[in-house]
Formats: structure tokens, sequence, C-alpha cells
């Protein structure tokens, strides 16, 4: 049967969902806030609405005849979009709004790891009490992160010790409004990402990838969504060994357990210490860029994964092509702080030559593609080395232009690469 599914979300994560979707036996129909072009392009129809409002996309679910729904965002998660579309015989590829907690609520996470012995959580204390988490900071014999419990788009934590000094992270928590934060122990080491495709208590790993947070090259300036991501032609870093691999894996594997009814993606954030993985955090979703290093490369097709978890089986064992990845974003100037909009986008799929280009926040007019003030688009090169998958993005780039647009050109460049696997050989004393 064909079936027809319905894509939630219109950023560059969705057009990496919508691409991987492209050959499959399905039409698929979209919505999303903004009007993602590429998205627009592949999809039977594509309607423009609140994506966190249920009701809106229940409607539009029926009016199309979903047959099955993958929810890309985390704000629909946690607005219960899946337990609607459920409730209206939509089967969603994606958490309950319960179950999104993993990534909606950081201090449910941290005491979910702790109740169930997920091995990997760092210690930590919650708080609602603002004066008490400061007073914990002066008393606290280490760095530590401080971490708004609800949603921040990636833009909400501080570390004591890297971005803040202490002084700095009680004014940060006196200023700002938050009713409840986590403080947990500063994890020092290189971050990398596993996505899990999990259904009916089963699930399949991806190649690891590693996102860089920060907006300016050598990781200077604010955290943003993520700037660029890249991944290797195994399932391992240049920077991680196998059992590193595997250990992360196991941690997945004792969430998944402890998650009862969990369905989607479970995207675990690493930190290789030098006593092995930590959790930094658990995302109810692909990640994004991750997912554009991720799809392009999955050989198994998407919409298997989909119908199998629909039909209450196992997801399909994943083939991967044994390919590097490396992916760049091009940003409005000034973003995240201060992001100015409505540069034109001068990069389409023809000119962006051997490279995918994924749109992400961009407004489509008349004449063209223009910046908003959020992510713009991303190119990525796939190839068999991560120098080479570099060297496509930003010959791509170059088309693109740089006017109005920021990118980090270190993403990915051998230099940085190095300086990672440096990096995790001093933490292990080698
Ligand atoms: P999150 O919103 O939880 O992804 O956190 C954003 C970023 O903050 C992470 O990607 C890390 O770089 C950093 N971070 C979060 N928690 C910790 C931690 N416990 N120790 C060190 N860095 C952290
Ligand atoms: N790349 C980080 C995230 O998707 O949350």
């Amino acid at each position: 049967m064909r079936e027809n599914v319905l894509l939630i979300g219109g950023g560059g994560r969705e057009h990496a969902i919508a691409r991987a979707l492209e050959d499959s036996e399905a039409d698929l129909y979209a919505c999303a806030g903004n009007r993602n072009p590429g998205i627009a392009e592949i999809a039977t129809d594509f309607e423009t609405l609140e994506t966190t409002n249920p009701k809106a996309v229940v409607d539009y679910a029926e009016d199309v005849g979903a047959t099955i729904a993958v929810i890309g965002p985390e704000s629909p998660l946690e607005a219960g979009v899946a337990d609607e579309l459920e409730a209206a015989g939509v089967y969603a590829f994606g958490p309950k709004e319960e179950d999104a907690r993993i990534e909606t609520d950081k201090a449910f996470q941290r005491r979910f790891m702790e109740e169930n012995d997920v091995p990997g959580c760092p210690d930590f204390e919650t708080f609602d009490d603002m004066d008490a988490a400061c007073d914990f900071i002066d008393d606290y014999d280490g760095d530590l992160a401080i971490k708004p419990a609800g949603l921040t788009g990636g833009k909400g934590v501080k570390v004591i010790g890297d971005q803040v000094t202490a002084e700095e992270g009680k004014e940060y928590i006196r200023e700002s409004d938050y009713d409840r934060i986590v403080l947990e122990e500063r994890l020092v080491g290189e971050e990398f990402t596993i996505q899990a495709f999990v259904a009916n208590g089963a699930f399949e790993t991806s190649p690891a990838v590693q996102d860089h947070k920060r907006a300016y090259e050598g990781d200077e300036g604010p955290n943003t969504g993520g700037m660029g991501s890249y991944s290797d032609a195994t399932d391992e870093l240049p920077f991680m060994t196998e059992e590193d691999y595997d250990e992360a894996v196991s941690i997945i594997e004792a969430t998944v357990d402890a998650l009862e009814d969990y369905r989607g993606i479970l995207y675990g954030q690493f930190m290789l210490t030098s006593e092995g993985p930590k959790v930094v955090e658990f995302n109810a979703r692909f990640g994004d860029p991750e997912a554009m290093n991720t799809l392009p490369v999955l050989e198994t097709d998407f919409l298997d994964v989909l119908t199998a978890a629909r039909d209450g089986e196992a997801p399909p064992g994943l083939d991967f092509a044994s390919q590097a990845t490396v992916c760049k974003y091009a940003v409005p100037e000034g973003y995240p702080t201060d992001p100015e909009a409505g540069a034109k986008v001068q990069v389409d799929e023809d000119s962006a030559g051997d490279a995918l280009l994924f749109y992400a926040s961009v407004d489509e007019r008349d004449d063209g593609i223009y910046t908003t003030t959020s992510r713009a688009f991303a190119l990525v090169g796939v190839a068999d080395s991560i120098e080479e998958a570099e060297k496509i993005a930003e010959d791509a780039l170059e088309v693109a232009g740089d006017e109005g647009l920021h990118v980090r050109h270190d993403i990915g460049k051998p230099d940085l690469v190095q300086q990672r696997i440096d990096h995790v050989n001093e933490i292990r004393g080698e």
C-alpha cells in the first residue's frame, strides 16, 4: 500500500527527512510554521500552520488522509501533537508528550536516569529556589553546568569554568526568570551524538556525529542550535574507539529499556570524558544539523522504519553507506544574539555542485529566497573521508557567497579534527 506520510516541521532536519522519503512508496505532505522551499518542492502539498497547535496538525492530517506522521522538532512533541494524532488514528513516529520529557524537562531526565540506574549520569541537583541554587554554586567543589529545566533551543545552558565564571553564573540565574534549573557536574571532554531509531522496545543506531554549538570559529562565542557537524565513514569519530561507541550504545539501550512505549528518534548527546562516555542530554528527535549527516548515508528505506514501527515490529536493521559527511550551516550575520534577516540566498540545488543543499529557516518570496533570523541553509559534502567531504561543502559555500551570512569554515577541517583527537589523548593521559 502506498502511504500518505505527514512531515511536521520546516527546518534543515525536516528537509533531510523529506529527502529520505523522496524515493519511497509514499506521498509526502508537509506542514510547518515557515514555508521551506526544499520541502515544498518534494511534497505533494505543503501547509503553513502552527505546529504546536495539535488541532491544526490533526485537521491537516485528516484532510490529506495521512497514514503515518513524522514529527521533526521538539516543540510539537512537547505540545502533545503525537498524542493527538494517535487519538485521531494516525500513527506518529515521535514520542508522546510524557515520553518527550526525556528532552523537554531536564530535571525529569536526570531523575529518570538516576531512578533507572542508567549509566553515564553526571552528579546533579535540581532547584526551584534560585537562592538555594546560588548557595549550591558557592559551596560546590568544582565547576557546574547551569541548565534551565525547560526547552531553550540549545541556548540556555551556561557552563562555569568554560563560558562563565561562578559569579557570572549566579548573576545569570538571578537575572533569568527560570522556575526550575538543574545544576550538574561539568563534564570535560569531546562531545558526540548517537541517534537511535526506536520502536516497540527495540532500537537501531546510526554513526556518531559531532556538532559544533558555538557560534564562531575555534569554539568561541555564544551557544547556537548547532553550526555544523561531521561524521566519519565508520560508526566512530576519529577521536573515539569502537569501545567508546559501544559504551554509548549500552547507555542508549538502558534508556530504551526503561522507557516503556517510546517511539521515534532517541538522540543521545555524550561527552567522551576520561572515564568514558557520559550523558550531556537526551533529545526526543533527530538532531539539527545531525539529521543532515545521518539521513543522506542511510541506505535502508526510511519508510520501512516508519511502517515497521507502526505495525508493531522492531525497526529493520539499518545500513549506512561507508562515507564521511560534513555539514556547514549558513546563518544570518549576528546569529544567535542579534541576527540580521533579509539576505538573498544565492545558492540552489543546481549550483550547489556535488554538495547537498538543505533549506532551513528561510523565507520564499516571489523574487527569491531570503534569510530570516535563524539558521538559513546547510551544505553537506558526502565522500570517502572527512577531508574530502569538507572540501565539497566549502566549494558549494563559495558559490553561495557570504553576503549577510556567517559560516564556521573550521568545521570538518583537518586542523580542527586533529585538535579533537589531541584533546581526547590529553584527557586520557596518552
Ligand atoms: P544542552 O542544551 O543540554 O544540549 O546543552 C548545550 C551544551 O551545553 C552542550 O552541548 C554542552 O556543550 C554543554 N553542556 C551541557 N551540559 C554540560 C555538562 N554537564 N558539562 C559540560 N558541558 C555541558
Ligand atoms: N544539534 C543539537 C540539537 O539538535 O539539539
